[in-house]
């Protein structure tokens, strides 16, 4: 008897827990991802001049909206956003929908602005790491170009780490020169002038990799 009333008391704790969970996932599906509020920078210290420069980028919460944002402005970039047709829904829906997404190889409709390659010598490209790897959207991205042999700069922002994101990244990016990137870690949380100061030391080695590239 003692023994039935300890089984009725822990599966309906794994009931609540089951409830809580449903609510929780259920919830987060109807809730949109959060954007993050834009910052102020102040003038970079130090600009560059790396010939007509692109910068395009996909974000679903503003980190990699802002360092593509500075990058634009110290390389005078023209700089465009890869949009999703339907926002993503907050954590932790967001994780299980790129899961399956992922695991389907169906990557998410997205919007591309148009740009002809010949219009310029450099191209940025930005993506938050999403389960070790490039989001799905610049996946999208990437499958539908070929680089023509243009120099292509891939970055990306990460809560703590990359995985594979950058051999994916040289997978996906057809007849490209790449040039080496890098991953801004815990941007919302690192001071303006902190990340400007990470760019700038990146964007230093970039600028002396395409002039190697470029001979
Ligand atoms: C679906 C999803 C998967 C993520 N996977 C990783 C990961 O594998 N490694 C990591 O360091 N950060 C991961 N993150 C954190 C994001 O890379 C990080 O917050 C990034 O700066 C978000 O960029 P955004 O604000 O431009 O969307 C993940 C975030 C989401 C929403």
């Amino acid at each position: 008897m003692g023994n039935l009333n300890w089984i009725s008391k822990i599966l309906r704790f794994f009931v609540f827990i089951i409830i809580i969970l449903a609510g929780w996932f259920t919830w987060s599906n109807f809730k949109p991802h959060p954007q993050r509020a834009p910052r102020s920078f102040p003038e970079p210290a130090k600009k560059y001049d790396l010939g007509k420069v692109l910068v395009i980028y996909y974000s679903a919460g503003g980190n990699t909206a802002e360092i593509a944002q500075r990058i634009s402005t110290m390389t005078n970039g023209i700089l465009l956003e890869i949009k999703t047709n339907k926002q993503y829904p907050s954590v932790p829906m967001f994780y299980a929908k790129v899961f399956f997404e992922s695991k389907n190889k169906q990557y998410s409709e997205v919007e591309i602005p148009t740009f002809d390659l010949k219009d310029y010598d450099i191209i940025f490209i930005g993506s938050p790491v999403w389960m070790y790897t490039v989001s799905l959207p610049v996946l999208s991205f990437l499958s539908e170009r070929d680089f023509d042999s243009k120099i292509v700069i891939p970055f990306g922002t990460q809560g703590g780490n990359s995985g594979n994101f950058f051999q994916r990244f040289a997978l996906e990016t057809k007849n490209a020169k790449l040039a080496k990137g890098i991953a801004f870690n815990k941007v919302s949380g690192t001071e303006p002038a902190v990340l400007d100061g990470q760019i700038s030391v990146w964007l230093d080695e970039v600028e002396k990799e395409i002039a190697a590239l470029n001979n």
